[in-house]
């Protein structure tokens, strides 16, 4: 069997009288690539907050490795080091260049040498194709270059699982396939990836598991052949065929 890395057990998370999510299950091993798909205001980016404690559950368990990180004597940036995370916005530093952007968190939150952190700031910008950009700042260069550096330095941290929240949905159209192609490349070597997206190609050609929620539940999961080839809720159904006119 695999190795599992999250169980989200029973989470449940409200803000003020407003359930948002409610008794969400689910789990990731090392290696699976997890789409999250769901009408806007399901709860997806909160639930991929829950997971990375950038809010608090008011309910139910993270467990990373076997362990409650929700749990409060946790210390949450060590485990945050763990658990990169890509937003949409890039939210890139915009006073620090390409390169600086990829070794900052290495220096301060992994205690990494400066010369260490740009080793291993160039592989990665490199692999995204941003190596020739590395003395930009993020104003000079276009969104999905961008998004691809916010990918490197997301990498740089040597995650074990990456949180993507809708990483190609702020970009132009003619971008949106050069972010998609280097997750797919991630993906294909192994990285394990919990991706919110409206990119239903991706979901149901790159990821190994499809969690469809709605209404802060999650209505329905399994294989992308499950999801897309044979779902069985009619929620389900009136979402994909919603996707397929659009
Ligand atoms: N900090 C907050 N305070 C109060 N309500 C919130 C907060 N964050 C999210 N919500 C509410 O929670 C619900 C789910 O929001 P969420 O952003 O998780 O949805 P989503 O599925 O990511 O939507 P989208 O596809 O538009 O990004 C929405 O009704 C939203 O208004
Ligand atoms: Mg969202």
């Amino acid at each position: 069997m695999g190795d599992m890395i999250l169980e989200i057990r029973h989470l449940s998370k409200s803000f003020g009288s407003h359930e948002v999510l409610r008794d969400i299950d689910f789990c990731v091993e090392k290696g699976d690539v997890t789409s999250i798909i769901g009408a806007s205001g399901s709860g997806k980016s909160t639930l991929l907050r829950c997971v990375n404690l950038l809010e608090t559950p008011t309910s139910g368990e993270v467990l990373f490795h076997g362990k409650n990180v929700a749990d409060r004597s946790v210390n949450t940036a060590e485990y945050r080091s763990h658990v990169g995370m890509v937003f949409q916005s890039f939210n890139l530093f915009n006073n620090m260049t390409v390169l600086e952007n990829c070794m900052v968190g290495q220096i301060k939150v992994l205690k990494k040498s400066k010369g260490i952190a740009r080793e291993n700031a160039m592989r990665y910008l490199s692999q995204v194709g941003m190596a020739p950009y590395i003395n930009a700042k993020p104003r000079q260069i276009s969104g999905g270059q961008k998004q691809r550096v916010a990918i490197a330095r997301a990498l740089a941290m040597e995650p074990e699982v990456l949180l993507f929240d809708e990483p190609t949905s702020a970009l132009d159209p003619e971008m949106v396939g050069e972010v998609l192609s280097v997750m797919q490349d991630l993906a294909q070597g192994g990285m394990t990836m919990l991706v919110v997206t409206h990119e239903m190609a991706f979901a149901r050609d790159v990821s190994n598991h499809v969690v469809y929620m709605n209404q802060g539940i999650i209505c329905e999961e399994g294989t992308p052949a499950e999801v897309f080839g044979n779902p069985q809720k009619q929620e389900t159904k009136d979402f994909l065929s919603r996707f397929r006119k659009n």
